[in-house]
Parts: structure tokens; sequence; C-alpha cells
């Protein structure tokens, strides 16, 4: 049996707006009494539709935008606790990839800079930064030597290669992966989505990945999550949802999906 490494209970989160005039301030619950654990070295996919609240939870397990309530531990790490070391070790532990790269990074440092972000948060020396920025370069499939370059330089499927580097340099285990080729072409999604897949291989790392699209979710989850209006309706290991879902909506969900690979073999 494989460890659980992420276990997220009852969270949720609510939205206040200030009311306009004489109107009253209204509230609005994007995320309702979720509830999963992901096991070590697993990958649980997210789906649902546009605005069902998978952005938002994935801030709010990421801590980036805390939840209204309830609890994330991972790794035993629990950022609730609001401790100022186990703060740190959870913004370490856990890292988040947007989809679009073009505004997650700073189109006025070089790429290097970038990466060694967390690096230099962490008082590492100089040198070893510039190793280490190489190294991570070089894992992600982009040259070190164009570490001195600016963002505008590369394409999007190399910037969002440089954005994984960057979440890497902290050696995190669980990464959060908020569509995170969404925004590429389609002819590039596959190359950054077998990256990941060495990646997690490679580092032993555990997933949340979040995406629109059925097939990639079917390749690469070992559970897959639905979710609706807020919250999840059904989860299930992955071939289970999809030969037999359970809820009405997952079977909708998934019968409109274009012809679904054969999910990817366990074993590996
Ligand atoms: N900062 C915010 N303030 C108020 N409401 C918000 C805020 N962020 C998101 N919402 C609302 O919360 C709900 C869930 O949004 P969220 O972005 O999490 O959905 P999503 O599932 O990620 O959608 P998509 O697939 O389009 O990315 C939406 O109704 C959205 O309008
Ligand atoms: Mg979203």
């Amino acid at each position: 049996m494989t460890a659980e490494l992420v276990r997220v209970d009852n969270v949720s989160k609510v939205y206040y707006q200030a009311g306009l005039l004489r109107q009253r301030a209204r509230s609005m619950v994007a995320v309702r009494n979720v509830s999963f654990s992901i096991a070590a070295n697993t990958v649980l996919g997210l789906v649902g539709e546009s605005g069902c609240g998978k952005s938002t939870l994935a801030r709010a397990v990421a801590w980036l935008d805390p939840p209204t309530s309830g609890r994330v531990v991972v790794s035993g790490i629990d950022p609730g606790l609001r401790e100022r070391s186990q703060m740190a070790l959870f913004r370490r532990t856990v890292q988040i990839v947007f989809q679009d790269p073009y505004s997650s990074l700073n189109p006025r440092q070089c790429i290097g800079e970038s990466v060694a972000e967390g690096l230099r948060n962490q008082g590492v020396p100089r040198d070893r930064r510039r190793r280490e920025v190489a190294r991570l370069l070089d894992m992600v499939g982009i040259s070190p030597n164009r570490a001195s370059e600016r963002p505008h330089r590369f394409s999007g499927g190399q910037r969002q290669r440089i954005v994984i580097a960057r979440a890497l340099a902290v050696q995190p285990r669980f990464l959060i992966l908020d569509e995170p080729v969404s925004s590429l072409d389609v002819s590039i999604q596959a190359q950054i989505v077998n990256l990941l897949v060495d990646l997690k291989r490679e580092l032993s790392l555990t997933y949340l990945f979040i995406s629109h699209d059925l097939n990639l979710i079917a390749y690469l989850s070992d559970e897959i999550a639905v979710m609706r209006d807020g919250t999840i309706i059904e989860q299930a290991p992955a071939e289970q949802l999809i030969a037999a879902p359970v809820h009405q909506y997952t079977r909708a969900l998934f019968a409109d999906a274009p012809v679904l690979p054969e999910p990817r073999s366990r074993s590996s």
C-alpha cells in the first residue's frame, strides 16, 4: 500500500463581495466541503466544467488563497497551524503551475534569475545557484546556455518548461498543475505532458492535475475526481470511473468526450 501524501478535509472557500449602495454584501460559495487524499507518487486528475471551482480549490490547497474552512495536510505539514517554520516548509513542499506561462514569468528578469528565485530566498550561495539553475534547465529540456535570456525569446511551450523548472527548484514533493497545457498548441501539449510524466517518475512527485481535456486526464491519472458546482461529486480509480461512472453527470461528461485512449499502464 502506498502512503498518503496529501489530505484535504472539508475544504470550503467563500468569496465575499461588498454590496453596492444599499445592497447587502453577498457571499458566494466557490468550493463546498471538498475532501480527498492523494497517495504518494500518484496523480489525481480533477475535471469539471468552467467555473465549477477547480482553480479556487487549487489555490486553497496550495494555501495561496487559504480556505475559509477546512484543513490541508501535505507530507505531515499543516499550514493552517500558522507556524512560520511549517509555513516555509509547506511553501517548498507544495508548488503550483498555472495555465498561462506568459504571465507566470517576470518579463524583465532573465529566466535563470526566475528559476533561481526560490533558491535565493533559501539563501543558497550564488555559485551553487548557478549550477543548480543549469541542472534544472537541462532537466526540463532548455539549454542552460540560455539562462541569461529574457522570457520573450522563448515559445509558450519553452516558457512552461521554465516555469516547471522554477517550481522544481525548491525540491517540492507535490505539484498542483492547473491546466498546465491548455494555452499551448496541441502539437506542444504532448511534449509537456510527457515531460511531466518523466519528472514525476524521476523525482517521485505527486500531482493534482486539473484539465478540461478528458483524454489527457484519462492518460495521466491514477484516480479521477469530478467536480461540479463547488463539490466533488464522484472520485474513483481512473479505469473504474471511465468504465463505470456512477454519477449521471460523469456519464454525460465522458460520453461527450472524444475516443478515450487506453489508460496508461499502472505498473510503471
Ligand atoms: N477572487 C474571486 N472573487 C469572487 N469570485 C471568484 C473569485 N475567483 C473565482 N470566483 C468565482 O468562483 C467560481 C469558481 O471559479 P474558478 O476559477 O475556481 O473555476 P474553474 O473551475 O477553475 O473554471 P475554469 O475551468 O474556467 O478555469 C466562479 O463562479 C468564479 O466566478
Ligand atoms: Mg480554472
